[in-house]
């Protein structure tokens, strides 16, 4: 085991996206012939340590793979990103996260989609792993968990950074309705989107003004500060130390693809938080809008994540 000290460690998922393109949806028996398939990494957790990998800090993922392909081919991915994979852990038991996604139509991510989704290895993560890896999520500077694996991991890992003052980033995706009012006490940046945040507080989210509300209650809950994306429209802060909430708008950009535009951000805003600790929020939290930007002017999901080479310098 590496002694390493590193700047982000992610605890969450990996995921194989299996793409399939055809000219429609195939009906329940029915064979059809699409005319492209493509492999594409995803997973919640690994999207995130990738785009913080690629601004150019030092990353470690904490997360489980299959023995299989995929499971390879996954860790393999880390390494050409620039991951620390000592905690990457292969399992026998269930296969690598996989997401198998049939668009109907000829630009991805445009159509209307159907898409299955299993788990995998990433639900036999647990306490015997978090313990193994316990010296780097101590030393770590900022940790980042989802709810793409088991929860109770994910409020563990968490719990153990808060327990060594180690920042925390909490991104309750996909957002479960009764969430563990636990997650909130050991968050000091809770960061959901507008469909994460209605369903977490019961009150609709639809444009800046619902999104200062939601966050008022979510703050709360006991989190240090509260960040809302808003998709075009940036994102909305709010500190535990301040009374009111900021808007934090985004430039406008032509978006070709969005997915894994909040992954991007929340990658972006792990890399400030570890780079950066003093800067205000709201700075932060513009920069992040900047790096998302990029990567909605791009096709796929990690494809689109932008290196610090390919950004302003003063993003830096
Ligand atoms: N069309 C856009 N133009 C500019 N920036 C965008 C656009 N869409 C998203 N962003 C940037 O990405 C961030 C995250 O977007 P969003 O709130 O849609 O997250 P999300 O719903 O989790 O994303 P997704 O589910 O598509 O990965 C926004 O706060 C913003 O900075
Ligand atoms: C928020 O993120 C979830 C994934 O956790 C996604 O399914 C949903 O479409 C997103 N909502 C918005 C408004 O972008």
């Amino acid at each position: 085991m590496s002694d390493r000290a590193f700047d982000v460690v992610v605890v969450g998922s990996c995921m194989t996206d299996l793409v399939s393109q055809a000219p429609r949806l195939p009906k329940a028996g029915e064979t059809i012939h699409g005319h492209k398939f493509f492999i594409g990494f995803g997973g919640k957790g690994a999207n995130q340590c990738i785009q913080a990998a690629r601004l150019g800090v030092k990353t470690a993922m904490i997360c489980k793979v299959g023995k299989d392909f995929f499971g390879d081919n996954y860790i393999q991915n880390f390494k050409d990103n620039d991951v620390h994979t000592d905690f990457v852990w292969q399992t026998s038991d269930a296969a690598t996260g996989a997401a198998s996604i049939t668009v109907n139509d000829a630009v991805p991510w445009e159509g209307e989609n159907a898409i299955v989704i299993v788990a995998g290895a990433n639900m036999r993560l647990g306490e015997e792993e978090l313990q193994k890896a316990l010296t780097a999520i101590r030393k770590a500077k900022v940790l980042v968990c989802q709810l793409e694996i088991s929860s109770q991991t994910s409020l563990r890992a968490l719990q153990m950074a808060h327990d060594n003052k180690v920042r925390t980033i909490f991104n309750p995706a996909p957002a479960i309705p009764d969430l563990d009012f636990g997650f909130y006490r050991v968050s000091d940046v809770f960061c959901c989107n507008e469909s994460e945040a209605e369903l977490l507080t019961g009150y609709s989210v639809n444009n800046v003004e619902d999104a200062h509300q939601a966050a008022q209650e979510l703050l709360r809950r006991g989190c240090t500060a509260v960040i809302i994306t808003l998709g075009p429209q940036g994102c909305v802060v709010l500190k535990a130390q301040d009374k009111t909430s900021t808007h934090v708008p985004s430039t406008a950009v032509k978006a070709v693809d969005t997915t894994g535009a909040g992954d991007s951000f929340i990658g972006a805003l792990a890399f400030y938080l570890a780079h950066h600790p003093d800067m205000p929020l709201e700075e932060m939290a513009r920069r992040a809008n900047q790096v998302a930007a990029v990567s909605v002017q791009a096709v796929g999901t990690q494809t689109s994540f932008p290196f610090k080479r390919d950004l302003p310098a003063d993003l830096f």
